[in-house]
């Protein structure tokens, strides 16, 4: 089947001169006849599942616009084992990141989707969901209705979870009927050929051993354990299931509601030259440039769906003029909307891997990866009392240091309240501290991990008001003790592992870091330096246009309401508040789902 369709006509192409005056859009200038309902900002994860659901309503016409093309065909996106052999092609985005001043001044590589599904179609895949606590947190911050048991039907809706058979049982996969749904979009399982589990096996009695149990479906609200946990994919096809082959292309063909306006950037978002009754200022059009250079000026009739991604909407927030005038003005933006907390709050986790060899000659290159899930108890012991009282210590310290460098966006005194929450669902609640995932290639044996609640919080910020300059992107890797330590901590957790049996019968030489590099009893000194130094992002890049009451550094309102706006939302990572503990997909598109219902709730008045 050939997905594409051509561009549905007429959209209202009005050409202006490029870098056209202000943000007001003249009413005049406007040919309402072609305009749709909704214009969607970015056709990525998040973007196309709202737009998916918004026009299951034929009466609703939404256009999506998005950078990038289909990759329908691209055999690097829909290849199953194809994992990051997308990285690098003309579909990453390749965002650069400022010197990271904690981390020896590394600036990193920031790998992102630029294609229809986008960052869907090179990711890595795995489908874990939170920890309930993580979900009803956002309540207790002040976003009301934000709790896992109102989220939860929203991960059902979006999935068709494939029973394992009896061989990949053996392979490893488990499963809680209940905690799962059969009629959504997303392909939810395992490749077919999967290997019996014997690494996997030994993996989860070794940490068994150590008091984590396996786990028998880590998608029901407590991820603690060890899984083989499921991936987006398509068992008989063995393809990726992205959003876009998720959401998008099964009905684009028949609804001609439903348009799509490929390889073109949105510049900014423009304004009607009136605020509505209660002052806020309204989006009346978008202005967007096409990749043969061709500006348009596409006009929204209901409202304007914000889902760039993490990095891109603050940028396209701020050149729309919604943002910290200090900053708006440098860049020489007229501010419309004064909120400071655009592109604050940035979130990441931190990547690295232990490598060692194998004992024997034997291979499990087909096995399905084992993930850990280890709480703070895991990880510390009998010292996590002390841990956990050392660090709740340490955060009036912490609060002040992310006061001083965001730009004011939110207090010491408030931040100070967000990191207690963030602090209890470590040391309150239990939830996953870290995620280690272990696979083997060949005679190579592979643990990558990361300690899932970094403390840090970093900021991107554009300096020009010219759109196609990237962004300033500072993600603080390693600015607090608590975020450096835990990592290695996990490290130290990974060696334990291998010390225990069964795993001690088939682990050999560790060759990264090694014995020699880091010695049994090295400092957390010596571990940290070896993290930065080999460390990556972990690309779980949240919450710079985070859901939050706007007297504390929020964008968005509970119902992703652009704060200061009257017919903006914003949908996609960069709105959750607190970084989570499972992969990202599954919760974005929950929350899409559920923004989709806000809207069609709404029907226009945002
Ligand atoms: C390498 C990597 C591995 C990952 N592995 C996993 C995993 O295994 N499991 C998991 O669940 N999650 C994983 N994630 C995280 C997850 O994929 C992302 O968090 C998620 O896809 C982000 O969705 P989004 O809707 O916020 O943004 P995106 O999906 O990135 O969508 C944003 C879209 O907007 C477009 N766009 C940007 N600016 C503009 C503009 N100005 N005009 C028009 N279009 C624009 C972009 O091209 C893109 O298509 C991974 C991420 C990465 C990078
Ligand atoms: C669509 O609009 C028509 C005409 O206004 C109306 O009769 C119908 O109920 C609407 N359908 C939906 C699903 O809203
Ligand atoms: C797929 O990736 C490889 C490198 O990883 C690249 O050479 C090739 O051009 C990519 N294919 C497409 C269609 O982009
Ligand atoms: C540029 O592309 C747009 C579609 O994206 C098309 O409508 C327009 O005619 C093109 N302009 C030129 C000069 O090729
Ligand atoms: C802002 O405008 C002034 C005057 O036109 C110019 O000198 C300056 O370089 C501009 N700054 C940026 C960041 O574009
Ligand atoms: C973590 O980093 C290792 C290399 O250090 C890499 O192989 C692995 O894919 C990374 N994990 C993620 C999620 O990017
Ligand atoms: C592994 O394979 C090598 C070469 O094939 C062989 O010499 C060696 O004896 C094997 N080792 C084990 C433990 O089977
Ligand atoms: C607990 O603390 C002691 C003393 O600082 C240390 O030697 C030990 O390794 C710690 N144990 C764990 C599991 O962190
Ligand atoms: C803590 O646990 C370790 C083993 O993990 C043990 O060696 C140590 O004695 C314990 N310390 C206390 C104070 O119980
Ligand atoms: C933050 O607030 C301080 C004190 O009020 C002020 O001096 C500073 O200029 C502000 N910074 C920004 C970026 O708004
Ligand atoms: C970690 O999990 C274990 C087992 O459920 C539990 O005993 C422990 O209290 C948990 N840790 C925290 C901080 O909740």
């Amino acid at each position: 089947m050939a997905p594409i369709k051509s561009l549905l006509s007429p959209l209202s192409l009005l050409l202006l001169a490029a870098r056209s005056s202000g943000h007001v859009l003249p009413r005049a200038a406007v040919d309402s006849s072609s305009a749709y309902d909704y214009i969607v900002v970015g056709g990525g994860t998040c973007g196309l599942a709202v737009a998916s659901r918004l026009t299951e309503n034929s009466n609703v016409t939404v256009l999506v616009i998005e950078a990038g093309e289909s990759v329908y065909d691209n055999a690097n996106v829909t290849s199953f084992d194809g994992y990051q052999s997308a990285f690098n092609t003309a579909i990453d985005w390749l965002y650069k990141t400022e010197a990271q001043t904690h981390a020896d001044g590394r600036a990193l590589v920031l790998h992102q989707g630029k294609a229809i599904g986008g960052t869907s179609t090179i990711n890595g895949m795995s489908y874990t969901r939170v920890d309930a606590a993580q979900i009803d947190a956002w309540q207790e911050i002040g976003n009301e209705g934000w709790t896992w048991d109102n989220l939860y039907p929203y991960y059902r809706k979006q999935e068709t979870f494939q029973i394992p058979n009896k061989h990949q049982e053996a392979g490893g996969s488990s499963y809680i009927k209940s905690y799962h749904g059969f009629k959504g979009p997303v392909s939810i399982g395992w490749p077919l050929n999967q290997a019996v589990h014997v690494l996997g096996a030994a993996v989860q009695s070794a940490y068994e051993a150590l008091g984590l149990p396996a786990s028998e479906d880590p998608n029901g609200g407590d991820l603690r354990g060890t899984t083989a946990y499921p991936s987006m994919m398509d068992e008989e096809t063995r393809m990726r299931s992205d959003a876009a082959r998720a959401y998008f292309w099964p009905h684009y063909p028949t609804r001609s509601n439903l348009a799509l306006k490929s390889g073109t950037t949105v510049n900014r978002l423009l304004w009607s030259d009136e605020k509505d009754a209660d002052g806020n200022v309204v989006a009346e059009a978008v202005e967007a440039v096409s990749n043969n250079g061709t500006t348009s000026i596409l006009r929204a009739n209901k409202g304007v769906i914000v889902s760039a991604g993490t990095i891109r909407t603050p940028q396209v927030l701020e050149l729309s003029g919604v943002g910290n005038p200090k900053i708006l003005s440098k860049a020489n933006v007229t501010t419309r909307v004064n909120l400071p907390g655009v592109g604050e709050n940035l979130i990441d986790q931190i990547n690295n891997s232990v490598y060692a060899s194998l004992k024997t000659n034997a291979t499990y290159d087909d096995e399905a990866p084992v993930a850990s899930y280890p709480n703070v108890t895991d990880l510390f012991g009998n010292n996590t009392s002390a841990v956990g009282a050392k660090l709740l210590a340490d955060l009036p310290a912490y609060a002040e240091k992310i006061a001083s460098e965001n730009n004011n966006a939110t207090s010491a005194a408030d931040l100070l309240k967000l990191m207690k929450v963030q602090h209890g669902l470590l040391f309150n609640h239990g939830v996953a501290a870290a995620e280690v995932i272990h696979s083997s290639t060949g005679s190579k044996l592979d643990a990558e991990f990361w300690a899932t609640l970094p403390f840090t919080r970093g900021n991107i910020h554009i300096t020009s008001n010219d759109p196609k300059e990237q962004a300033s992107i500072n993600l603080n890797h390693f600015m607090m003790d608590w975020d450096a330590m835990s990592q290695a901590a996990v490290a130290k957790y990974i060696r334990k592992l291998y010390e225990t049996s069964p795993m001690n019968n088939m682990v050999g030489a560790e060759t990264s870091p090694s014995a020699a590099s880091v010695p049994a009893d090295a400092t957390d000194a010596t571990w940290i330096q070896w993290l930065k130094e080999n460390y990556r992002s972990n690309f779980h890049l949240l919450s710079s246009a985070a859901m939050m009451p706007r007297e504390i550094g929020g964008v968005v309102s509970e119902k992703l309401q652009l704060y200061g706006t009257s017919n903006v939302r914003v949908v996609d990572a960069s709105v959750l508040p607190f970084q989570v503990s499972g992969h990202l997909t599954s919760t974005l598109y929950a929350i899409a789902e559920r923004a989709a219902e806000f809207i069609e709730q709404a029907d226009g008045r945002f």
